[in-house]
């Protein structure tokens, strides 16, 4: 269950429009070649297409990923983008970085590598692409759990109790 909304917060305006939905995220890089590697070697991107010289259309299980070389940018340290998996599945890939040889950051944890969150349910790790982006590979919160959030995905539609184990 979602929980009411606090009064005063603004809330969901209806987008009475065609279907909609977040479908890509647009990564910037210093060398699209390098990001490439990186993001298919590691989390098994696949490229599509071009969309212009420098920068190159990939799929990460389905969501569009975009890479984009551009000369002069800066690395905001306090964005990052997750990528959800089980708790199993977070281990698993810190395994995967281990082999991999790719380190593992501290990101939002307190030091490198999968941490249990406050909750005892969320698991995540953090990563850096080649260009400093921070990475979070995570399992869902207890709270994410108990919403409707996920339910619309058939990949998370398992019982509750389950879920948390
Ligand atoms: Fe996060």
């Amino acid at each position: 269950m979602s929980q009411p909304v606090p009064e005063g917060l603004p809330n969901a305006t209806p987008v009475d429009i065609h279907p909609f939905h977040v479908s890509h995220i647009n990564v910037l890089s210093h060398d699209w070649r390098t990001s490439l590697a990186f993001y298919s070697r590691v989390f098994g991107a696949r490229y599509r297409f071009h969309l212009g010289p420098r920068k190159v259309v990939t799929d990460i299980d389905g969501f569009e990923f975009f890479i984009e070389e551009v000369d002069d940018f800066v690395v905001n340290p306090f964005f990052h983008f997750g990528l959800r998996t089980t708790t199993e599945g977070v281990y698993a890939f810190a395994e995967r970085l281990d082999r991999l040889g790719v380190p593992m950051v501290k990101g939002n944890n307190p030091a490198p590598g999968p941490m249990v969150g406050p909750d005892q349910v969320r698991v995540a790790l953090y990563v850096e692409d080649p260009d400093g982006w921070l990475i979070e590979v995570y399992s869902p919160e207890k709270q994410v759990l108990e919403s409707d959030l996920l339910d619309h995905d058939p990949r998370w539609v398992v019982p509750v109790a389950e879920r948390s184990s």
